[in-house]
């Protein structure tokens, strides 16, 4: 059974992965007032228990305006490891309005035996680990893929969730629209039909994305690993 929550409360869930939907459940399912907002990344998100408020807010200063004029009396902030602008502006809103914030952290995934990781720190030295000849698979959102248009010794295989706006600036590549999948086997058959020789990703950690680590795993593909910043 849900905890008791608060009916005084009134919650934003800063969204946009599993975890946030998976809070948004837990709080509304416990009768919890609850926001959750989207950056409006992709075109067709998911319902949403609960409400549900789509597009930036304007800043830290937008977002401080945004709980003053609905009566916000908490935020949580579950968005991706790597939304590092939405949740410094979480801080700087929550500090400024004076309530609560909670960022529950999403551990990094850890290498484990069998795994070949290439660990580096920025797109650009990924881009750079990949050998002339590669197949990469970019695990990667749209806005991540510019660090990778110069290897024109390389094919690319890149999966978006919405066909791009604009054609890609790649010279060979695969387009394959979806979302990962937590399932090892159906990363693996995706990798094995399109040959892929390396993946690409970031240390997003969760369960959600984890499916290409395992499958990389046990085909012994090397992982170019991009670590999270300090
Ligand atoms: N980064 C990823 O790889 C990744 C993967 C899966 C899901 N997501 C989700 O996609 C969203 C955008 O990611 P990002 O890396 O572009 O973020 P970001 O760089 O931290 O944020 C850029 C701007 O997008 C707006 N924004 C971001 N998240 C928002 C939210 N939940 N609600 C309203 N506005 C939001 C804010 O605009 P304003 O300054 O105008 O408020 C923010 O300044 C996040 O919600 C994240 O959880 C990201």
């Amino acid at each position: 059974m849900a905890a008791p929550v608060d009916r005084r409360e009134k919650v934003l869930i800063l969204g946009g992965t599993a975890e946030a939907a998976a809070i948004a459940r837990r709080l509304v399912d416990a009768g919890a007032d609850v926001v959750t907002s989207l950056a409006g990344r992709t075109s067709n998100p998911a319902p949403l228990p609960g409400r549900t408020r789509i597009g930036g807010f304007g800043g830290a200063e937008g977002l401080a305006r945004y709980i003053a004029e609905n009566g916000i009396t908490k935020v949580i902030d579950a968005t991706h490891p790597f939304a590092n602008r939405i949740s410094q502006n979480a801080r700087l809103a929550c500090a400024a309005a004076g309530i609560p914030l909670e960022q529950p952290e999403r551990p990094t995934w850890k290498k484990q035996p069998g795994d070949n990781w290439i660990e580096v720190q920025s797109l650009e030295e990924a881009a750079a680990a990949l050998p002339a000849g590669a197949r990469a698979f970019l695990a990667l959102g749209r806005q991540h893929l510019a660090a990778f248009e110069g290897r024109s010794d390389c094919h690319f295989v890149v999966r978006m969730v919405d066909p791009p706006e604009t054609p890609l600036g790649f010279a060979d590549c695969d387009l394959l629209l979806g979302k990962a999948s937590a399932d090892p086997e159906e990363e693996a058959n995706l990798f094995r039909l399109h040959r892929v020789t390396h993946l690409v990703c970031r240390n997003s950690g969760g369960e959600a994305g984890y499916g290409k680590i395992t499958a990389a795993r046990k085909m012994g593909l090397p992982v170019v690993m991009v670590g999270r910043a300090a």
